[in-house]
């Protein structure tokens, strides 16, 4: 399984990619907003690292519009992947997008109907919102595991990003249904590397540690 960061913010992302366990990296609209940078200097700086999938969204909303951010996206970086709404003027662009060879995240769904759709028109991802769903009284997870089911039975080759994660059992849920990707705010991927008991186990090793004789570090000839 994948796993993305769900930020526009270059210190959390360089400080994940450090790790070794990121795989990508998904914007929207108001995680770019949060930053108050210009959206194309983010971008780039995030490729830079090497992060080898981008995601960044079109604010057009007819499909003439979406097409020509999303080529002008795609052109910014070989990893890019251009977010498309889940809309007709969506679909449409993300279908031409697609026979393009620009890869396309289709964003904003919350039904299995919606991601039958996207993979019809050649979305590489589609992304549920799972925790958006959650908010509103709703089963997200019950979504991630009729849309993989459906992908499996007509071997649609679109990969399942779940979105809109809000904590770490939504990664373990989202795992064990077979989601190829999870996208993550960045406290909740912290959340998945750290365990009391680790923390705890560590501490004893290394006061144990101090017990042990060292040897002698004077060479012999000079005692
Ligand atoms: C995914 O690509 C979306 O940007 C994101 O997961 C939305 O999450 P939110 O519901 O926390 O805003």
């Amino acid at each position: 399984m994948k796993l993305f960061l769900d930020t526009a913010n270059l210190t959390e992302i360089r400080t994940m990619w450090e790790t070794g366990i990121l795989d990508g990296v998904t914007t929207n609209p108001t995680l770019v907003a949060q930053e108050g940078r210009v959206f194309e200097d983010v971008l780039k700086e995030i490729c830079a690292l090497g992060v080898p999938s981008v995601s960044a969204e079109v604010v057009a909303t007819d499909k003439d519009g979406m097409l020509k951010e999303g080529r002008y996206l795609a052109a910014l970086h070989p990893s890019i992947y251009v977010k498309c709404p889940m809309t007709p003027a969506g679909l449409g662009a993300t279908k031409v997008l697609a026979a393009e060879g620009i890869r396309v995240n289709m964003t904003l769904v919350f039904s299995a109907n919606q991601a039958l759709l996207a993979a019809k028109v050649g979305a590489t991802y589609v992304s549920p919102f799972i925790g958006r769903l959650d908010d509103h009284g709703e089963d997200g997870m019950a979504l991630i595991r009729d849309i993989v089911l459906i992908y499996r039975n007509y071997r649609f080759p679109t990969q399942v990003l779940a979105a809109s994660i809000r904590h770490p059992v939504h990664v373990l849920d989202a795992a064990k249904a077979g989601a190829d990707i999870a996208t993550l705010p960045y406290s909740v991927m912290e959340k998945l590397v750290h365990h009391p008991l680790t923390d705890i186990g560590l501490a004893r090793f290394l006061k144990d540690w101090e017990k042990v004789p060292k040897p002698l570090r004077v060479p012999p000839s000079d005692r």
